[in-house]
């Protein structure tokens, strides 16, 4: 037998009658006990849900012999008996609430359950039955915090514990320095993920000699904040020795995709982008993975990468976030001089110029490219790695003369920090990113 709290609720109908009911039902199942039932407090709804009525809460104390589903699964039924409907919406008002907070020591993480209860602590109505109960509350696990993986062991005991419980799990993979434009990618995983894994690992091997690998910004602390609050469950963070094992050797090949652009100016740049994500791939087992349409070409050699090698992983691509000034947010825009900063703006001066040379129907392509290379060559402070004008979707080249739309490309160096900088940026002409 093992001991288990349960809250109950009830906004709806004659709320004492519905939690007396779901208490005699609870005595009336095979393998639970009741043992004790705190008094029933009334509370505000707290939540985003409609208006709605105060609720009637409490908490009981159960000994079961029953397995957590199993419990799960008369919980359920008990408040389908009280008149909740099956379909019945998140933070809407209802007859019947129940919820396992504890069970025993277990910890339970599957697609349907999660205990202990991610929100436990938070909640007042829960917290004060317990402590009327008598419970510790001060020895018990917090509920949902984002987790710090930073063994690959870690990482494959939860995520086997998401598989097996059903979840769909859904990979957010960075470098850290976390930012919006991050945060963006994870809370759309939250919305469409069981499970929301993001990774901070600093790839060696996706940096060139003399490149900023040294002096790219590290902040976990800052990060596991960021990630926590954009709904992160977890965030591996291993050590290079944990990424490669001893004698790492093995790489995976680009093509097409990765002609041109970063992967003309930053030789072995996308082998190494394409080899730690086919690892994370490997090592997270994720149905969805989410990337940043600011790296507009990465996500070119992700997706051929993901088909070539047959990954069953659905890549997204997520809109640029920018700052109110409307340079595109990125994680080395820390390192600009106050100078440089101001004059970073150019990159995306020279792309919606161009975009609006396409809206007012200009169409050669090598006119719309020399019309974003005039703006840029308005601001000498940056210096022009390439402005190319791909196809939309794989980013294969584009022949001269007219386009009907197409994704615009801009690279641009800075010098005026404590550290060059490089920054990219992109747009669509036709502007069904949204930008
Ligand atoms: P990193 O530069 O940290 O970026 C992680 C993800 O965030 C990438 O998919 C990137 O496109 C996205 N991102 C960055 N800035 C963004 C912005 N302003 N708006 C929206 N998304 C943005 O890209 C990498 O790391 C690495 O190459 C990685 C894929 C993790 C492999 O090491």
């Amino acid at each position: 037998m093992e001991l288990v709290y349960v809250a109950l609720g009830s906004n709806v109908g004659d709320r004492q009658a519905h939690l007396k009911r779901a208490l005699d039902g609870l005595r009336a199942t095979p393998g639970v006990e009741v043992l004790r039932a705190s008094s029933w407090i009334e509370t505000e709804f707290v939540g985003d849900g409609p208006a709605q009525g105060r609720f009637l809460n409490g908490v009981a104390e159960l000994a079961t012999s029953l397995s957590p589903a199993a419990l799960h699964g008369v919980l359920q039924a008990l408040e389908v008996a009280a008149g909740r409907p099956a379909d019945h919406l998140q933070n809407h008002p209802r007859e019947l609430d129940l919820d396992v907070i504890f069970f025993g020591e277990r910890r339970v993480d599957t697609r349907d359950l999660v205990v202990p209860h991610p929100r436990w602590r938070e909640r007042a109505f829960v917290t004060a039955p317990l402590e009327e109960l008598g419970l510790d509350l001060s020895s018990r696990p917090p509920g949902r915090e984002v987790e710090l993986l930073e063994a690959g062991h870690q990482l494959s005991a939860r995520v086997t514990d998401w598989t097996q419980g059903g979840c769909v799990v859904g990979l957010v993979p960075t470098m850290g320095s976390l930012h919006a434009g991050h945060a963006s990618l994870i809370e759309r995983a939250r919305r469409e993920c069981d499970r929301v894994l993001a990774t901070v690992f600093v790839n060696p091997l996706q940096f060139g000699e003399g490149e900023d690998l040294a002096a790219y910004p590290r902040d976990l602390d800052g990060d596991l904040r960021i990630c926590g609050r954009a709904g992160a469950d977890a965030v591996f963070a291993p050590a290079a020795t944990s990424m490669y094992g001893e004698g790492f050797c093995s790489a995976v090949g680009v093509g097409r995709e990765a002609v041109g652009m970063e992967g003309e100016q930053r030789e072995g740049h996308f082998g190494g982008v394409a080899t730690v994500v086919a690892r994370l791939f490997a090592m997270a087992r994720p149905q969805r993975a989410y990337f940043g349409e600011k790296d507009a070409q990465q996500i070119a050699v992700v997706r051929r990468m993901t088909r070539d090698l047959g990954f069953p992983v659905a890549v997204v691509a997520c809109p640029i976030v920018r700052e109110p000034d409307g340079l595109a947010m990125s994680s080395r825009n820390v390192y600009l001089g106050p100078e440089d900063r101001r004059a970073a703006t150019v990159l995306v001066r020279a792309l919606r110029s161009a975009r609006e040379q396409f809206g007012r129907g200009l169409r050669d392509r090598d006119q719309l490219i020399a019309h974003a290379r005039a703006v840029l060559a308005s601001e000498p402070r940056c210096h022009v790695d390439y402005v190319e004008l791909r196809r939309e979707g794989d980013l294969s080249p584009t022949a001269p003369g007219d386009v009907d739309g197409g994704r615009l490309l801009v690279a641009g160096r800075f010098f005026d920090g404590a550290v060059p900088v490089r920054l990219l940026d992109n747009l669509t002409l036709t502007g069904e990113d949204g930008e």
